[in-house]
C-alpha cells in the first residue's frame, strides 16, 4: 500500500516537474521572441495584450495558426518556420493563462501612459463642407481603422488608424466635435472631427469594456476588467482624476462590467459583473461621491428609462431581468425575458399610446416588446435568429434587428412599431454577417453592416427599403451618427 502511494506521489511529482519545465521553455521563448512586441507581463505594446481577458473569443488552434503564419499586412511575424510545432504549442498554453497577480495599472502608470498629440484651436470651424452634425463615425475592426462618413453625401471624409480592437460604442461631445474611443486594451482615444486630428490618447487599463462621458461633458468613466477598476478621465486632456477599485460596501471585488452617462442625474451609473450592487457616481460638482444600491444579484447589461427614473438590468444567465428605481434604490419589477435578453441595444418608442421598449436576445429569435409604466409584457415577435443589435430612429416607423447569432446571419428584420409586425427581411449579401443598423439624424436612410472583412456598408431607404448605396469596408463592426448620439434619440443606445 504504502509503495503504490509512493509511486502515485512520484509520478505527481515528475508530473508537475515536466509541466513547470514546460511552462519555464514557454515564458523563455516568450521571453525570446515576443516580448518586445507584446510587453513585459504579456500586458501588450506594438503588438496587443496575450491575456486570456483580452483574446476572448480567439483560442488553441486559432492562436496557434496567428503565431505559426503572422497576419498578413500587419507587424505580426510568422513563427512557423522559426518554433517548432511543440514550442508553439507551449506558447499558446501560456497565453492562454491570467497572469498569477493582476497587473497594477493605477493613477502613475495612466498618467505615465498620456500622450497629447495636437492642442486642439477654440475657435476651429470644420475644415469641410459636411454637415458636421449628419457625419457618421463608421469603426472598422477588420484592419483597425475609423472612417468618418457624410451622412448626405455618402462619401468617407477621412480614414485614421486606430488602436487594435476597439471595443463598446465611441462617445461624442455635446457639440458634435470631439469623438472618444476605447480599445479592447484600455487605450482611450481622443479625436477632432472639425479638424480632422487625433488629439491624444491615454491607456486606463488592461482589459476594458466600454466608456461614458459625463453629463457637463468633463469626465470620462472607464469600466475595466483588469484591473478591477472604474477609472475617471479628463475628458479635455485626459489626465487620470481618480480611480475606484471595484469591490462592493463588504470588500469583494469585482469587474466592471459598463459605465453609463445618467444625463438628467448628472451622474454616471455602473455595473458590476461579480458582486450584487451597482454604483451611482455623482458628477454634480466633480465631487465624484459614490452611492451604492444593492440588488439580488449581481446585473450586467443595463437599459434606462428616458427619464433616466429606472434601471432594467439583466442577470448573468439571463433568466430574470429586474427594474430598480434609481431614486429609492429598491426593486419595483421583474420580469422573465426568455433567452437572454441584449438591453445594451433596446430601443423605445410610443406603441398604442404607451411607451415602450424593445429588445432583442443573444440566445433567442425573439424581440421582447415590454411597456415601460409597469413593465408588463407587450409583445414577443419572432425572428429567424438569435441578433445582438436593434435601432430605430423617432422619425421612422420601422426598427431593424439582425440575426447574426444564428445560421440566418445574413437576414435583417424590419419591425413596424405601429403593429408589432416583422413587414420585411432584407439580405444585404448572401451568406454574410449582417448586423448593427444605424440612421442618419432625419431618419430617411438606413446604413447596416456586412460584417466581414472586407465587408460593406450598405445604404437603404428608410421608407422604402429600396438599396441607395454600398462602401467598401473592412469589417464594419458599429457606425454612429453625430446627431442621434448627442441627442440621445429614443432609437438607439447611448
Ligand atoms: C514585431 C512585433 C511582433 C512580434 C515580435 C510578435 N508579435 Fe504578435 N502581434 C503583433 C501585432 C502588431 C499584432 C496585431 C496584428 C493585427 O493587427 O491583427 C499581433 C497579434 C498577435 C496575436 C493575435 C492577437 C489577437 O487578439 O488577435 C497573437 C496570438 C500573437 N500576436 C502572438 C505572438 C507571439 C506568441 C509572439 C512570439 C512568438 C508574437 N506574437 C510576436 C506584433 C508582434
Amino acid at each position: 500500500m504504502k509503495r503504490l502511494s509512493d509511486a502515485i506521489a512520484m509520478a505527481l511529482l515528475s508530473l508537475t516537474l515536466s509541466a513547470s519545465a514546460a511552462s519555464a521553455d514557454a515564458s523563455q521563448l516568450y521571453e525570446t521572441h515576443c516580448v518586445a512586441c507584446h510587453g513585459e507581463q504579456r500586458l501588450g505594446g506594438i503588438g496587443p495584450a496575450l491575456l486570456p481577458e483580452n483574446m476572448g473569443r480567439l483560442r488553441g488552434a486559432a492562436v496557434q495558426k496567428v503565431i505559426a503564419d503572422g497576419r498578413d499586412a500587419t507587424q505580426m511575424p510568422a513563427f512557423g518556420q522559426v518554433l517548432s510545432k511543440a514550442e508553439i504549442e507551449s506558447i499558446v498554453a501560456y497565453i492562454a493563462k491570467p497572469l498569477a497577480q493582476p497587473p497594477v495599472w493605477g493613477m502613475a502608470e495612466i498618467a505615465a501612459s498620456r500622450r497629447i498629440e495636437t492642442i486642439p484651436a477654440r475657435e476651429q470651424k470644420p475644415v469641410f463642407s459636411a454637415d458636421p452634425l449628419n457625419l457618421f463615425v463608421v469603426v472598422e475592426v477588420g484592419d483597425h481603422h475609423a472612417t468618418i462618413l457624410d451622412g448626405d453625401a455618402l462619401e468617407p471624409l477621412a480614414r485614421f488608424p486606430t488602436r487594435f480592437a476597439l471595443h463598446g460604442g465611441p462617445k461624442f461631445s455635446a457639440d458634435g466635435r470631439f469623438v472618444y474611443f476605447m480599445s479592447r486594451d484600455g487605450w482611450v482615444e481622443k479625436y477632432d472631427i472639425w479638424s480632422l486630428q487625433k488629439v491624444g490618447e491615454v491607456r486606463a487599463g488592461i482589459n476594458s469594456r466600454n466608456i461614458a462621458l459625463s453629463p457637463d461633458g468633463e469626465t470620462i468613466a472607464v469600466a475595466n476588467y483588469l484591473p478591477k477598476s472604474l477609472v475617471l478621465l479628463s475628458a479635455s486632456d485626459l489626465a487620470p482624476i481618480r480611480t475606484f477599485d471595484a469591490q462592493d460596501a463588504n470588500g469583494a471585488s469585482s469587474r466592471v462590467s459598463a459605465v453609463y452617462q445618467a444625463r438628467p442625474r448628472n451622474s454616471f451609473v455602473v455595473a458590476l459583473k461579480d458582486v450584487a450592487e451597482m454604483w451611482e457616481i455623482s458628477t454634480q460638482k466633480g465631487d465624484f461621491k459614490l452611492r451604492r444600491i444593492k440588488t439580488d444579484e449581481p446585473l450586467d447589461d443595463f437599459f434606462f428609462d428616458p427619464g433616466y427614473a429606472h434601471v432594467l438590468g439583466s442577470a448573468r444567465e439571463g433568466a430574470v431581468s429586474k427594474v430598480y428605481a434609481l431614486d429609492t434604490g429598491r426593486e419595483v419589477a421583474a420580469l422573465s425575458l426568455p433567452g437572454l435578453p441584449h438591453l445594451g441595444s433596446g430601443i423605445s418608442f410610443v406603441y398604442d399610446g404607451r411607451r415602450v421598449m424593445a429588445t432583442p436576445h443573444i440566445r433567442s429569435g425573439l424581440v421582447s416588446i415590454i411597456a415601460m409604466d409597469d413593465w408588463s409584457p407587450v409583445k414577443t415577435v419572432p425572428t429567424p435568429g438569435p441578433g445582438f443589435f436593434m435601432r430605430s430612429h423617432e422619425n421612422s416607423r420601422f426598427a431593424w434587428t439582425d440575426s447574426m447569432m444564428s445560421k440566418a446571419k445574413d437576414t435583417m428584420s424590419i419591425l413596424d412599431k405601429t403593429s408589432l409586425e416583422i413587414v420585411r427581411s432584407i439580405t444585404p449579401s448572401a451568406g454574410k454577417t449582417a448586423a448593427h443598423v444605424e440612421f442618419d439624424r432625419y431618419g430617411k436612410r438606413v446604413l447596416v453592416s456586412v460584417w466581414e472583412d472586407p465587408g460593406e456598408l450598405v445604404v437603404y431607404d428608410a421608407e422604402t427599403f429600396v438599396e441607395i448605396k454600398r462602401l467598401a469596408m473592412r469589417k464594419p463592426s458599429g457606425k454612429y451618427n453625430v446627431f442621434n448620439k448627442i441627442n440621445l434619440s429614443e432609437g438607439t443606445s447611448h
